[in-house]
């Protein structure tokens, strides 16, 4: 068998793409189709063709493990225009998703049929290109641009209803999909009808230029989506023939651009990190009924994820109050997002029914897995661990939500460490894809399998971590934070730190975040650590002294920042820059400008060193893992494809160089990466 099965049925060459794992149309795939397709165009028995995919996918696209050297031959235009000429018809038969080069594979057919369950998508820009067969001529011709665009330039995925809807398909079939191709090139529609040669139906311009706009913002003005919007826009002024030459060739231009390559690494990266290390591989113990302790923000959040992944939730909460709002509330959103489509309305149906709400410890004996999800302090998190340990069942996986804490300790606290790991979870937890799974020093591979598989189930990123303060992510942030702080005692304000490293790319500056998530948190934590301070460390007072003023923040609509309304001040205002400055005052620094280059430089030099320290001691499995931690759970830009990859476009001179700066500005206590770690 190779990677194109053929069958002749009722006349027609049925053609099913087997390549494991998607389908992607590999050169071998490329190759099994010009042969097929001359094998339909020379014999005269054979009315037509149907393009199929195996399993339940049709194509996920061209293969991007190619896309680092560049293209052989036949190349996917020289297939599709082969496929377009082919003097029979041929229908593409969507068994599943058709995305990228399979959308624009089926495009080039005479006709789409789909089933139910078909997504399709041009989801190229979020690897940093443009569709580079044709998808940016056909689709418009099929939709009109203001659709294409819309589509083309975010990236992305219809379901089939609504693909039918707009016209790129011609049919769904609800079950025999290889009998409906069949029956449609029997019928009396089943001329050859190429979408190249059809007009673009015509747009209000102003509706194309708000489609334009949205996808730009969405896209954050990326140069692939501004491409592909241009090449839409071609397909209704520029021939077909010319607007595809000019297609390919920003295709190719964008597949050569670091930001392609970096957004190609951060795919690979986000699918690497859900496997753990063949030695921590095991069967996970099984799950179907979930607790979650603690029914405030971040348990609902959690409890909300669970349920729409069609879970068993025991939602436990000593607060009959609290608990009862936080039930409300899930009936309430499950409610909403079935009505905005996110969910199906049976899903929430089913989630409803599977929700529980209890007040006694005594009702989470049936869970399999139980996530701890209250106050972030050690002795409530222990005793919370006691009662697990008396009511939860044998073997039940017990997990804490804990973003600091160590996970021994809080495990000590139970007879059983083994069944203990930390869950992480970011807020707001339904939304957020990231999961920190930390592995204490006792836990058993097969609680770290649950955790992982759990991760999956919620359809989030569970990435491995070893038990150490702040884990991956928060042990980076922290160092880079307080890095930006040093800048500030160096001479920058706040805003130069936030803005420049905004202009990096950040969805937001460090001064801004803080101020988003409240400096007395921060206060609480540093109050709490001073006693373990060395005096000889280099510590910026100047949160301590903003808080000392009650400025805690947007919460009461002053900190690093004032805030009118919500928005934020353009600069900081003159309090906050005397406090800075009597800090630079005190440590007997001259305040100098620091350019915005100097601000990036210094700040992803530090999460690099960070990100080298974390893997020497093994935190993070593998040096991927920590991009996609920093990109899914802390604003690093996805297109700049983590902080580790940042580092090693860098080469070795300079991270050596800039480990030195930084070292030199943190001064006592510094500890140096290795470099080689990161290359
Ligand atoms: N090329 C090469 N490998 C691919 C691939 C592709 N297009 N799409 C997925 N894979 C690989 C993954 O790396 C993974 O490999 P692994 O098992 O070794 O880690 C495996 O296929 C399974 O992928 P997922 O874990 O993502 O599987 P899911 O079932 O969750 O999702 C999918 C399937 C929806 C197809 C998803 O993989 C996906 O979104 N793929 C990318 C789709 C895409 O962006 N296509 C456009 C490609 S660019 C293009 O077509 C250019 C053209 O215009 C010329």
């Amino acid at each position: 068998m190779g990677v194109l099965n053929l069958a002749v049925r009722d006349g027609v060459l049925l053609m099913t793409i087997d390549h494991p794992p998607v389908n992607a149309l590999s050169r071998t795939v490329r190759a099994g189709l010009m042969e097929a397709l001359a094998r339909l165009a020379g014999d005269a028995l054979l009315r037509g063709g149907v393009l199929l995919g195996a399993d339940n996918i049709f194509v996920g696209g061209a293969d991007i493990r190619e896309f680092g050297k560049p293209a052989s031959a036949p190349t996917l235009p020289e297939v599709l225009a082969v496929l377009e000429a082919c003097p029979k018809p041929v229908v593409a038969g969507l068994n599943g998703a058709a995305l990228g080069g399979g959308l624009e594979l089926a495009l080039a057919c005479d006709a789409r049929i789909a089933l139910p369950s078909a997504v399709v998508g041009l989801p190229e820009v979020t690897l940093g290109i443009i569709p580079g067969a044709g998808g940016t001529q056909r689709l418009p011709r099929l939709t009109g641009l203001a659709a294409a665009i819309r589509l083309i330039g975010t990236g992305a995925k219809l379901k089939a209803d609504e693909a039918l809807r707009q016209g790129i398909l011609d049919d769904i079939a609800p079950d025999d999909l290889p009998g409906a191709a069949i029956a449609w090139l029997h019928g009396p529609a089943s001329a050859k009808r190429p979408v190249s040669a059809r007009t673009v139906p015509a747009d209000a311009p102003s509706a194309v230029e708000a489609a334009a706009q949205a996808a730009v913002k969405t896209g954050k003005g990326r140069p692939a989506v501004r491409a592909a919007i241009a090449a839409v826009k071609e397909a209704a002024e520029v021939p077909f023939a010319e607007a595809l030459q000019h297609e390919r060739h920003a295709f190719e231009t964008l597949r050569a651009s670091p930001e392609a390559a970096a957004l190609r690494h951060i795919f690979f990266a986000e699918r690497e990190a859900v496997r753990l290390p063949e030695s921590l591989r095991q069967k996970p113990r099984q799950l179907e009924t979930i607790a979650v302790i603690g029914a405030g923000t971040m348990g609902a959040g959690i409890a909300l994820s669970v349920l729409e992944a069609g879970f068993w939730l025991i939602l436990l909460d000593q607060n009959a109050a609290l608990l009862a709002a936080a039930g409300a509330g899930l009936l309430r959103q499950l409610d909403e997002r079935a009505q905005a489509g996110k969910i199906s309305f049976s899903s929430a149906e089913r989630a409803r029914e599977r929700l529980i709400l209890a007040n006694g410890w005594q009702e989470i004996d049936s869970a399999d897995l139980i996530i701890e999800a209250v106050y972030e302090d050690l002795s409530v998190k222990q005793e919370v661990f006691r009662q697990l340990d008396a009511y939860a069942k044998p073997h039940a996986v017990l997990a804490t939500n804990t973003s600091y804490l160590d996970i021994d300790q809080i495990a000590a606290a139970t007879s059983r460490p083994r069944d203990v790991l930390g869950l992480h979870f970011f807020s707001p937890a339904h939304v957020m894809k990231l999961l920190e799974v930390v592995q204490g020093a006792q836990t058993t591979p097969d609680v770290l399998s649950a955790g992982m598989e759990l991760g999956k189930r919620l359809q989030k990123l569970p990435v491995m971590c070893e038990n150490r303060f702040g884990f991956i992510g928060n042990r980076i942030y922290n160092a880079y934070r307080t890095h930006c702080e040093f800048m500030l005692e160096d001479g920058a304000w706040p805003e130069q730190v936030d803005e420049a490293l905004e202009a990096f790319g950040f969805a937001m500056g460090p001064f801004a975040v803080m101020d988003m998530s409240g400096l007395d948190i921060a206060w609480r934590m540093r109050k709490s650590r001073a006693a373990g301070r060395d005096p000889r460390a280099r510590h910026v007072p100047v949160l301590e002294a903003l808080c000392e003023q009650d400025r805690f923040g947007r919460k009461s609509n002053i900190g690093y920042y004032s805030y009118d309304g919500g928005k934020r001040a353009k600069e900081t205002d003159q309090t906050v820059r005397a406090i800075i400055a009597a800090a630079s005052e005190k440590r007997g620094i001259r305040r100098r400008d620091l350019s915005p280059e100097e601000i990036q430089r210094r700040a992803l030099m530090t999460m690099a060193n960070e990100a080298a320290l974390l893997l020497a001691e093994g935190v993070a499995q593998r040096a991927s893992d920590i991009d996609v931690v920093l990109v899914n759970g802390y604003g690093f830009p996805r297109w700049m494809g983590g902080p580790v990859h940042w580092a090693r476009g860098q080469g070795r001179a300079k991270l050596e160089e800039g480990f030195d700066i930084i070292g030199e500005a943190m001064g006592f206590g510094f500890r140096r990466g290795d470099v080689d770690l990161l290359l």
